[in-house]
């Protein structure tokens, strides 16, 4: 049974039950004022009795009772009846005039009314003469006089009315009652039902229509909620849905583009060292490479080529296993000075060979406890710093480490003052095979996943990373760890992903 049916069955139901007791309570009340349902007729016949007639007819009737009295043979006059019968028409009354038991006269439009059965009995004395009775169900006042025309020759005039009593009245007004009731309870339930058509059945069946449109994968469309009430709130909870599968179908794509992308990276990455070692293996194998040098510089590029490629393979491999959360983290408390201090000694070394100055602003902290996993910071550090060196392009070459902390946030800065990123490239950098320079030359070659590892783990400790740039002047890059404490203990918590 569909709403729209059950709201109309509804209010038939309640159209029936209203015109029902509409009926009942007339009843009652009609009952409970009179004493019974008959009385009410009662009590019009004593109003008809005493002024059976109106005011015109009483001139007319008071006439021929004059005429009665002085000249009663004038009244056996058809014409003058007929005449005063023709005036009583004007007001909608009747004549009769009896003589013994005949009737002398008797208006037409009284003839069907057979009211002369019910014409009462002489009485010469004339002490009622307005009363009322009825012929069946139709209901009759009159005036009377009674005279004689002669001795013994009896006569009486009768002036009748046809009256409408309560009973007749109704009749004749409840089916006209009933129409306007009716039609009023109708109109009312129409409007009402087209009301609630419209605010409760032509929204659920949008929602049904949309609901099939996303069954049918069309999702562009908008749903717009038309009030506030439940099923706006329906249409608006519907409508969130449709976008959050939106969301979730575009975000699918958009990985199936990345995957895509991916996949065509690590064979560009891959094809490009083993063409070179292909080649240096076909000169060596041809006899091209046919002095002690040549071979030297072959098996050298072969081996240079052999490492970067698996160099690569390694660092695809972890940031694969970042990616799908496979890379167990083992977190222990670390107190971030010591660890730093303790991997920059070596860093120091090196920098100091290739005549870089390397600055740390540190041991303004006495003990900075973050929960870390030793080996996978160290890699972030040397991510950062390996680009510092790599894309480096000053002769005064300076690379600073400084360290915050506030609101409970250690911050890390790696700056350096070498070439800048430019800022359009600046957004994209932590994207993974992302480089800033697409021409993958060989000096500052990469696989573009150094940042995006280096992303991934600070991000897998709960942290923060970002970078600034100025183009030409230098780069700067941000991580930030949330502090565990700064006296801290040293439990070793191992915490898996
Ligand atoms: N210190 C830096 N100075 C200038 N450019 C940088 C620096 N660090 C990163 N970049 C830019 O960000 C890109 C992405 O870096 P990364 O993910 O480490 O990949 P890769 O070093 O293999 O190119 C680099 O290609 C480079 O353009
Ligand atoms: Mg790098």
């Amino acid at each position: 049974m569909s709403i729209r049916f059950r709201i109309l069955l509804s209010f038939m139901t309640t159209l029936a039950v209203t015109v029902l007791i509409f009926f009942l309570t007339a009843y009652l009340i009609s009952v409970a004022v009179t004493g019974d349902a008959r009385s009410i007729s009662r009590f019009y016949n004593i109003h008809y009795t005493l002024h059976p007639l109106t005011a015109e007819e009483e001139t007319i009737f008071m006439e021929m009772k004059y005429l009665a009295k002085e000249n009663p043979e004038k009244l056996k006059s058809r014409t003058l009846l007929e005449n005063y019968d023709f005036q009583l028409k004007m007001v909608q009354a009747g004549l009769i005039v009896r003589n013994n038991s005949e009737l002398l006269f008797m208006s037409p439009t009284l003839r069907e009314t057979k009211v002369e059965s019910a014409l009462p009995d002489y009485e010469m004395n004339n002490y009622s003469i307005r009363n009322s009775f009825n012929v069946g169900s139709r209901f009759f006042s009159y005036a009377k006089f009674d005279f004689y025309f002669s001795e013994q020759d009896r006569g009486s005039i009768f002036v009748i009315r046809e009256r409408s009593p309560f009973a007749e009245m109704i009749r004749t007004l409840l089916p006209i009652l009933i129409g306007v009731l009716l039609a009023i309870l109708l109109l009312t339930s129409i409007v009402i039902y087209r009301y609630v058509t419209r605010t409760i059945v032509n929204p659920i069946n949008v929602l049904r229509d949309s609901a099939q449109r996303i069954k049918e994968g069309d999702l562009q469309f908008k749903l717009k909620p038309e009030s506030a009430d439940e099923i706006g709130q329906l249409s608006m909870a519907f409508e969130q849905m449709r976008q959050k599968l939106n969301e979730s179908i575009g975000l699918q794509v958009q990985y199936e583009e990345n995957r895509k992308q991916l996949i065509s990276n690590i064979s560009h990455d891959l094809k490009t060292p083993i063409t070179t070692i292909k080649g240096y293996v076909e000169g060596i194998r041809d006899g091209v490479a046919d002095t002690k040098e040549k071979m030297d510089k072959y098996i050298d590029t072969i081996y240079t080529k052999t490492m970067d490629m698996d160099r690569l393979v390694d660092e695809l491999f972890l940031y694969s296993k970042l990616d799908l959360k496979r890379e167990p983290f083992s977190f222990e408390t670390v107190d971030l000075h010591r660890f730093m201090q303790d991997m920059f000694e070596e860093t120091e070394f090196e920098f100091r060979n290739k005549e870089i100055t390397f600055l740390w602003e540190d041991a303004r902290y006495p003990e900075v406890f973050v929960l870390a996993d030793r080996e996978k910071l160290k890699r972030v550090f040397s991510n950062l710093l390996n680009n510092c060196v790599k894309y480096m392009d000053k002769l005064d070459k300076v690379i600073v480490v400084k360290t915050t902390v506030n609101d409970r946030q250690f911050t890390v800065e790696i700056r350096d003052n070498g070439p800048g990123i430019r800022p359009e490239v600046l957004p994209h950098i932590f994207e993974r095979f992302y480089r800033g320079e697409p021409s993958r030359n060989t000096k500052t070659g990469g696989s573009g996943l150094g940042l995006a590892i280096a992303k991934q783990i600070v991000e897998g400790h709960g942290g923060r990373i970002w970078a600034e740039s100025e183009w030409g002047q230098g780069t700067s890059l941000f991580f930030s760890l949330q502090i565990l404490s700064t006296h801290g203990d040293n439990d070793a918590k191992n915490i898996n992903h």
